[in-house]
């Protein structure tokens, strides 16, 4: 796959107009191989990396199409953007080989819905083909409020799914979390709610607590008050982060500045460690006594190093930093207001335009050092 685009081969049935049709490809990521026509089959394209069917609800030459892709294109996901009601009509999409129906609704919701859909089936098809490979799971740490662990979590997630890795953060920062904040994401399904309904979860019911982000990200929320934290447990976050590694590249957790039941829990689960610190003397002084935390608690898997407003003028100089951690960052995040900008309109610097400044470049990077580890 390649940048953030996903190749689709568009195939549409007779019953739709040609101006429906731009609606649903509208999205500027939806890169079309060729729209073929329905009585001729699908057409040959192999740099096709996913197939796209646009019918109506109830179009038995729609799900023709569906059956022929599997045939014509074994292996490629088949995606169907339906016009009309898609209840009756979900069953038998899916029966005949649909990875994912989006339903036609207002234009420019249907060409993002669309992408996304088209990007996470491609994004699990490749999972898949890592067979029995399980995502990475990336817990972010930081010694104290304020020091970029939520917007290291945020961007890193946006910036791993941009590349077309889905990543799902977990905001387990479960009193005061505001990865809704930051992603611009509403909180209408939160990790509250997902402990309310009871029951172990499987990753078809944990797909309807994620609120996807139009990065291809996902976000499971932390509650929207202190007094709902408690009904998340250590033992439903390990389960959590278990059957989500099962079917995404990389679960992103973000915490809260202290080592909780919850944080340990989900450190007992990590592949990678990403701890955040900055340039003043409490920072540095307790990102040391993190690092000796995570040895006596065992945690031996790979610890990342970001530098956050790297560039502070403040007395203390990158020479301190290695003295006193004992290795260089692996990041340096300067200040800008850029972040902040970033942060109060709820968008990723990573995603939002102008994301060529310093601070997204360097969150950007960051993701690639994940991505060239591999899953
Ligand atoms: N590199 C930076 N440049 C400018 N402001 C920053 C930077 N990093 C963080 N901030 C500011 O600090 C605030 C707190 O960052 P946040 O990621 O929420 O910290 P934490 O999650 O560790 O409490 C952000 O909302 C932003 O306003
Ligand atoms: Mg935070």
């Amino acid at each position: 796959m390649s940048g953030q685009t996903v190749k689709a081969l568009v195939a549409v049935d007779g019953h739709v107009n040609g101006e429906l049709v731009e609606r649903v490809i509208g999205d500027p990521r939806v890169a079309v191989s060729a729209v073929g026509d329905p009585s001729m089959g699908w057409p040959s394209r192999e740099d096709a990396e996913a197939l796209l069917v646009v019918c109506r609800d109830e179009s038995e030459e729609g799900l023709e199409l569906v059956r022929r892709a599997h045939a014509d294109y074994p292996g490629r996901p088949v995606v169907v953007a339906c016009e009309g009601s898609p209840n009756g009509f979900l069953r038998k999409a899916f029966r005949a080989g649909a990875e994912d129906v989006v339903s036609i609704t207002t234009p420019d919701q249907t060409a993002i819905d669309t992408y996304l859909a088209l990007a996470k089936a491609v994004a699990r098809r490749d999972s898949d083909k890592l067979t029995a490979t399980e995502g990475r799971v990336i817990t972010v740490l930081g010694p104290k409020g304020g020091t970029g662990k939520t917007l290291v979590s945020t961007n890193l997630a946006a910036a791993l799914s941009s590349e077309h890795q889905r990543a799902v953060v977990i905001d387990l920062d479960l009193q005061f979390g505001d990865v809704g904040l930051a992603m611009g994401l509403r909180p209408e399904r939160t990790l509250y709610d997902l402990a309310m309904s009871g029951g172990s979860p499987d990753a078809t019911k944990l797909e309807g607590y994620i609120v996807d982000h139009v990065s291809g990200a996902g976000a499971l929320l932390a509650p929207t008050r202190p007094d709902q934290a408690a009904s998340v447990t250590p033992d439903s976050v390990r389960e959590l982060i278990r059957v989500l590694r099962a079917s995404t590249p990389f679960v992103v957790i973000d915490t809260p500045p202290a080592f909780s039941p919850e944080v340990i829990a989900a450190l007992d689960e990590s592949t990678d460690i990403c701890m955040v610190t900055m340039l003043d003397a409490p920072s540095l002084k307790n990102t040391k006594i993190a690092l000796e935390t995570l040895q006596l608690l065992g945690v031996q898997v790979p610890v990342r190093l970001v530098l956050n407003r790297s560039d502070s003028n403040v007395g203390i100089s990158h020479a301190d930093v290695v003295a006193i951690l004992g290795r260089a960052p692996d990041v340096l995040v300067p200040s800008s207001r850029e972040v902040v900008r970033s942060v109060n309109a709820g968008e990723p610097i990573v995603t939002a335009s102008g994301k060529r400044n310093e601070p997204a470049k360097a969150l950007r990077a960051l993701a690639g050092l994940y991505l060239r580890e591999g899953s």
